[in-house]
C-alpha cells in the first residue's frame, strides 16, 4: 500500500516546493505515495489542481480536524513548513498524529522544518560552531526563546511515540517550484531595496554566509522521505538534527556582483555597493523590524552538516553557480516581486 505523506504550508516557498517535487518524483518508494497539500485559502487549494495531489484546506489550531484527516487518510509522514515558530500548531500536529498512531498502530514520523540562522553568535547564541551530531537538543535547551519550538518537537514525538526529525535550512535562495509563493524574502527584498534608492547597501562588516537553494532542498526531503519509507534507521528525536548546507559565500561577494548586474542593467546608479547609512535605514529599506534586518541579511551561523551523509545528500549548487545566476535572482524578483512570507508577518505583528 502507497504511503500517505501531509504537507503544511503547502502553498509556502519551502512546502509548495516540496510538494511540487513529491507529485513529479520518479523512481523509489516515494513514487506511489500520496501528497496531501494543507493549505489555508480557497485560492491556494485552487492553484494546486494543477498537480496530482490531495488538497486539503484544514485549520492547523484544530487539533481533532487534524486528527480525522490523519486517521481517515492513514497519515504515515508529516512534513511541516508552515511556520517554525509557532508551538501551538507542531503541538496540535503532534497530538493528530500520536491519534492516527494510535489508531491503527503503525509508526508515524515528524519532520519539522527549521532554520539555521538562530546559531550565529550576531543572534546570541553563544555556543560557537556547532555540527547536527553534536548534542544540539541540550545546546538549544539551555537558551530561550528562538529553540524553544525545535527542543518541543524533540521532547513532544518521543513522549507520543513518534519519529521526530528536525531539519534545519540556511538562508534559501532560488525560484521554488510550487503554485503560489516561489521566492524567499532575502534576496529579492535586496533588490528591491536596491532599486528604490538606486543603490545597493552591505552592512558595514563583511560576513560569511551559508546557503541553500530551493531545488537542493527539495531533494534533501525527497531523500529524507525515501529513506523513512524503506525503513532505514535514521537519528531521531533529541539526536535528530539534519542541518541542509549546500554552500557558503561571503555576504559582500553577493552584494558586489549585484551591484554590478543591476548597473550593467540600468537598475542603479553605481556599479559598487555602499554601507547602509543606518541600521533604521536598512530595516525600512528592507521591510523588517530593526531588530531581523542583521539576522535575516547578515548572518552567520558556523554550523557543520554530517547527518546529511546518512541521507545520502548531496547539494549541486555551490558559490560560483549562485554568483553566476545573479541576473536570474533579479528577473525572479521583477517577474515576481518580494513575496509575502508568513514569517516576516508573524515578526512585524510580534514587535507591534
Ligand atoms: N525561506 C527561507 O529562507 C527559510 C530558511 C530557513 C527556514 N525557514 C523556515 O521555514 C518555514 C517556511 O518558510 P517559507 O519561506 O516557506 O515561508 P512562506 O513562504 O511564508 O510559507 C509558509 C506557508 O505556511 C502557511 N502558514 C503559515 N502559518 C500558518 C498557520 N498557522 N496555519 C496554516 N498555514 C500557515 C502560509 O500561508 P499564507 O500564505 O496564507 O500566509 C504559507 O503558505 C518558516 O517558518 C521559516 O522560518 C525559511
Amino acid at each position: 500500500m502507497s504511503a500517505n505523506i501531509f504537507v503544511t504550508g503547502a502553498c509556502g516557498y519551502i512546502g509548495g516546493s516540496i510538494v511540487a517535487e513529491f507529485a513529479r518524483h520518479k523512481g523509489g518508494l516515494l513514487e506511489s505515495a500520496r501528497i496531501h497539500a494543507a493549505v489555508r485559502s480557497d485560492e491556494q487549494a485552487e492553484s494546486l489542481s494543477t498537480l496530482d495531489v490531495s488538497v486539503v484546506k484544514i485549520d492547523l489550531s484544530n487539533p481533532y480536524a487534524l486528527a480525522g484527516y490523519m486517521i481517515r487518510n492513514d497519515v504515515s509522514i508529516v512534513i511541516h513548513t508552515a511556520t517554525s515558530i509557532d508551538a501551538e500548531v507542531v503541538q496540535n500536529l503532534i497530538t493528530a498524529l500520536k491519534k492516527r498512531r494510535e489508531a491503527n498502530g503503525k509508526k508515524a514520523f515528524f519532520i519539522h522544518t527549521s532554520g539555521l540562522s538562530a546559531f550565529d553568535d550576531n543572534t546570541g547564541w553563544p555556543f560557537g560552531e556547532v555540527r547536527d551530531i553534536d548534542p544540539v537538543y541540550f545546546l538549544e535547551k539551555q537558551c530561550t526563546d528562538s529553540y524553544i519550538v525545535d527542543v518541543l518537537v524533540a521532547e513532544q514525538t518521543q513522549a507520543a511515540g513518534l519519529t521526530g526529525l528536525i531539519v534545519m535550512p540556511p538562508t534559501l535562495h532560488g525560484r521554488g517550484g510550487g503554485t503560489w509563493n516561489r521566492l524567499s524574502p532575502q534576496i529579492p527584498a535586496l533588490v528591491r531595496a536596491a532599486i528604490k534608492n538606486k543603490q545597493v547597501y552591505k552592512f558595514a562588516k563583511d560576513r560569511e554566509v551559508v546557503l541553500t537553494h530551493i531545488s537542493d532542498l527539495t531533494t534533501f526531503y525527497a531523500q529524507m522521505a525515501e529513506a523513512i519509507l524503506q525503513k532505514r534507521a535514521l537519528p531521531a528525536g533529541m539526536s535528530g538534527y539534519y542541518f541542509t548546507v549546500s554552500h557558503s559565500v561571503r555576504w559582500w561577494d553577493i552584494l558586489d556582483c549585484l551591484a554590478a548586474t543591476m548597473h550593467a542593467r540600468g537598475l542603479v546608479d553605481e556599479p559598487t555597493t555602499k554601507v547602509w547609512p543606518s541600521n533604521a535605514f536598512a530595516a525600512e529599506a528592507l521591510g523588517v523590524p530593526i531588530n531581523f534586518a542583521h539576522s535575516m541579511w547578515d548572518s552567520s551561523p558556523k554550523v557543520v552538516c554530517v547527518n546529511k551523509d546518512l541521507i545520502g545528500w548531496k547539494p549541486v549548487w555551490n558559490r560560483e553557480r549562485l554568483l553566476q545566476s545573479i541576473d536570474e535572482e533579479i528577473d525572479d524578483f521583477l517577474e515576481l516581486g518580494v513575496p509575502k512570507s508568513s514569517l516576516l508577518d508573524s515578526l512585524r505583528q510580534a514587535r507591534g
